[in-house]
């Protein structure tokens, strides 16, 4: 049938989501697909409405797409879409309310607060150990967050994050090793070791630095990749996200435990981005990861 990728959009990701949209594209292209572009702008339901598909890939970012509200029109067109559907999109744009949900089945999230304007910010910082990462609760790839280490650099760091949405919240720091974890129709991938020489895997560390390191083998024994991928499988399938998504966790260096930080309904999917590479490692290409992913659409 006709594919529409999805991506662009409004939301800070946007330049994100278009390079992801085009790889998706171009990989459909190359195996012959009938596949058409649609940067989603302005008004989303008179786009997709007048336009001719009969599946979309979601390579959208963010809110506005990756939120559960682009899924929400596909419901309503009947048209099936890659990925999780509307409850459990909402559900993993928000960091606040996936902890609450992990925190409930007794799965392991770092401790965190909500910040607002009149928060006791020396009580904050010190409940946290004077070791926190300051996040918007509704944003991606790292968009607006920073490590802070007192009440000053807390208070700064809210007022830096709440400009990108209105939830914030500062979450124990967890010192130690950041993993990710693709899952891909039900199963978990290899899991991916991020090595960064910032002070954690931020934007610039994402896509531009040229020394972030991805070990892949992921350097955990057999034993506690395997322990790293059920907690993984767990914390997806809690959230009841669909298809396909990547799990982001830290793993603590003294303990060797394993903190699930967030999940995210729709991955980076540019060539060289993180569920294509432990795809690869699977040993399955990019354009046969699209077209897996396209298979399991549902609407
Ligand atoms: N939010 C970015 C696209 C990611 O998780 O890959
Ligand atoms: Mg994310």
């Amino acid at each position: 049938g006709k594919i529409a990728v999805l991506m662009g959009g409004n939301s800070a990701e946007r330049e994100v989501s278009l390079n992801s949209g085009r790889a998706v594209f171009n990989a459909l292209q190359s195996v012959g697909a009938d596949v058409q572009a649609i940067d989603i702008q302005g008004h989303a339901i008179a786009q997709l409405t007048e336009a001719d598909f009969d599946v979309a890939f979601i390579a959208l970012h963010g809110r506005g797409g990756e939120d559960g509200t682009i899924q929400g029109v596909l419901e309503w067109l009947n048209k099936p879409y890659t990925g999780s559907g509307v409850m459990a999109s909402a559900l993993a744009m928000d960091k606040w309310r996936t902890k609450l949900v992990w925190q409930a089945a007794g799965l392991n999230t770092p401790k965190a607060v909500l910040l607002d304007q009149n928060c006791d910010w020396q009580k904050v910082i010190a409940d946290l150990n004077f070791n926190a990462i300051v996040k918007p609760a509704r944003e991606g790839s790292s968009i607006g967050m920073r490590r802070v280490h007192s009440a000053d650099e807390l208070r700064q760091s809210f007022e830096y994050a709440v400009q990108f949405d209105a939830m914030v919240l500062a979450e124990a720091w967890v010192s130690g090793g950041e993993f990710t974890v693709a899952i891909v129709n039900g199963e978990a991938l290899p899991a991916i070791q991020l090595k960064t020489s910032h002070e954690f895997y931020d934007y610039e560390a994402k896509y531009a630095a040229d020394d972030t390191q991805y070990l892949l083998p992921c350097g955990l024994s057999p034993e506690k990749e395997r322990e790293l991928q059920a907690q993984a499988l767990k914390a997806f399938e809690l959230l009841d996200c669909r298809g396909w998504g990547r799990i982001d966790v830290m793993q603590d260096q003294g303990s060797g435990e394993f903190w699930l930080l967030e999940a995210n309904t729709s991955p980076g999917m540019t060539d060289h981005s993180l569920v294509p590479m432990a795809a690869r490692a699977m040993g399955i290409g990019f354009a046969e990861l699209v077209v897996t992913l396209l298979h399991e659409a549902r609407s």
